[in-house]
């Protein structure tokens, strides 16, 4: 790994600058960090996309998504939109490309840069990673310099085409160069979890099979498709959300613990506990799609135009995982993910194994709850004396809620996050190659199943449930054991 930082006189180039997702993550992210001073004023970027418009009028789409939490970050914005320039070309063709490149030298050359540091950002549907890959490489790479390539997902579609992707962009890039993000490994929770985990014995001790009844990652959104069905119908939440995001943060959470925290001890780490994964049970999972509300008032994902007549995408998904090593063996583990649920939160869910019973009567076990978002938490459902006269037990927890510790911090988000560390050549939360292939074997077979001429149907829910009823009897099954008592976390809302 490279150890030069990109700092001053950073070229970036925002590919499909036009687009939804440069608009609403890509500008923003940039915006924040430059807002927070993490991004040199001396940086020039490049919006880039085959549509003909002005520099104008790109800042005019980008501008009303740039965040201001304070009055002062106003002033921000303008210097911000001062470092962007657009320029427009085809994406298989030389001519913007080779545009694009005498921009970059004149900048470059106006700064009296000696080595150029050229930072690509990939806001583009995979038909034309490659063929942008293969311009870049040809007109726009920084030969005497550092060239980072950042690429969003999807990459691939099962096994076999991620393959494939990686053997066209194997010739252009080296791994070095290649930041694959998956945006939940710059979410602050995510990246927090080595450092609960390895940094505290209390968890690090109990962090195995002896003491862990079960293990829940749990995706849950209050909206559906709206619109986007289209994009989805191919895809599925498997793909969408599981494969990369809630499989990511169940690799950091099952691996051993690395030599060190840099980059490749952590991703060498993560792809040997992946290689311990059993197959997921074809026999054993749910699967869903959305209904109509129960009062008729939202749509059901088939009333979606842009979604395929009788289509059998899947909107709702809990499936059931197995670790076969020392640590993990017999652990059951359920990945869950749901579209137009009736709430919207993604966490992880620690279940502790019950203590013994006979001098308590029905004590709930232990849980250790991650919230990754919204209102960042980690918490501990504890079993504490009834406070007073009374010797009965009552479940409380320890909590340490972000909003209420953590008040004066600036929490990046996992956008900020993850190009800032593209700036300074830390792939430590990027997928690496390797990593991706183990998780398509994890997941093709699965995938295939679902999508073969005589595929299950799906079981419907209604928008806004919590999903397929079958879900309480299938975690009950997958050892989570149901406490029927009156808790609730947090006791008091956090000072928000
Ligand atoms: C994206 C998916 O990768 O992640 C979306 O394509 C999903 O469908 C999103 O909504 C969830 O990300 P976040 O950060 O909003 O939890």
């Amino acid at each position: 790994m490279s150890s030069v930082e990109f700092k001053e006189n950073t070229a970036i180039t925002v590919f499909g600058a036009s687009g939804d997702l440069a608009k609403k993550k890509t500008f923003p992210a940039l915006f924040g960090l430059f807002r927070e001073g993490y991004l040199s004023s001396t940086t020039k970027i490049y919006g880039f996309a085959r549509s003909k418009l002005s520099t104008d009028e790109l800042k005019d789409r980008i501008k009303p998504f740039l965040k201001t939490p304070t009055e002062e970050s106003k002033s921000k914005i303008d210097p911000f939109l001062e470092l962007i320039e657009y320029i427009s070309g085809p994406y298989d063709s030389p001519e913007g490309f080779q545009s694009l490149n005498q921009a970059i030298e004149k900048f470059e050359s106006e700064r009296k840069v000696e080595t150029p540091h050229r930072l690509f950002y990939l806001a583009l549907p995979p038909s034309v990673f490659v063929d942008v890959g293969k311009q870049i490489k040809e007109h726009v790479y920084a030969k005497n310099g550092l060239t980072r390539v950042i690429v969003e997902k999807p990459f691939g579609h099962d096994l076999k085409s991620s393959r494939e992707l990686q053997e066209q962009l194997a010739p252009l890039f080296t791994e070095d160069e290649l930041y694959r993000i998956d945006h939940y490994l710059g979410k602050e929770l995510v990246k927090n979890l080595l450092v609960l985990r390895f940094g505290n014995q209390i968890l690090n001790a109990s962090w195995n099979k002896d003491s862990i009844q079960s293990i829940q990652v749990s995706f849950k959104e209050p909206f559906g498709t709206e619109g986007r069905g289209g994009y989805f119908d191919d895809i599925g939440i498997i793909r969408d959300v599981m494969q990369n995001h809630l499989l990511q943060v169940l690799t950091l959470l099952t691996m051993e613990r690395p030599v060190s925290f840099d980059p490749e001890s952590v991703r060498d780490e993560k792809v040997k506990v992946l290689k311990a994964f059993g197959e997921i049970n074809l026999k054993d999972i749910i699967i869903g799609q959305y209904d109509k509300s129960e009062d008729g008032s939202k749509p059901g994902y088939l009333d979606d135009e842009t979604v395929k007549p009788g289509s059998k995408a899947v909107t709702y998904a809990a499936l059931p995982f197995e670790i076969h090593n020392e640590r993990w063996e017999g652990v059951p583990i359920v990945l869950r993910a749901g579209k137009a649920l009736n709430d919207g939160k993604v966490e992880v869910r620690i279940q502790y194994k019950p203590v013994a019973s006979g001098i308590f009567d029905q004590i709930p076990p232990n849980e250790l709850v991650i919230r990754i978002q919204p209102n960042e938490a980690v918490y501990v459902k504890l079993n504490a004396k009834q406070p007073g006269l009374s010797t009965s037990t009552s479940l409380t927890d320890l909590d340490l809620t972000y909003k209420n510790r953590y008040s004066e911090f600036w929490i990046p988000e996992a956008y900020e996050s993850l190009i800032r560390d593209a700036l300074h050549a830390d792939h430590s939360n990027f997928v690496r190659d390797d990593e991706l292939d183990v998780s398509w074997k994890l997941f093709t077979p699965l995938l295939q199943h679902l999508e073969h001429e005589d595929s299950p149907e799906p079981i419907k829910y209604p928008y806004g449930s919590r999903g397929p009823k079958e879900l309480h009897e299938f975690l009950q099954r997958h050892g989570y054991i149901f406490n029927n008592g009156n808790y609730q976390w947090p006791v008091t809302k956090p000072q928000l």
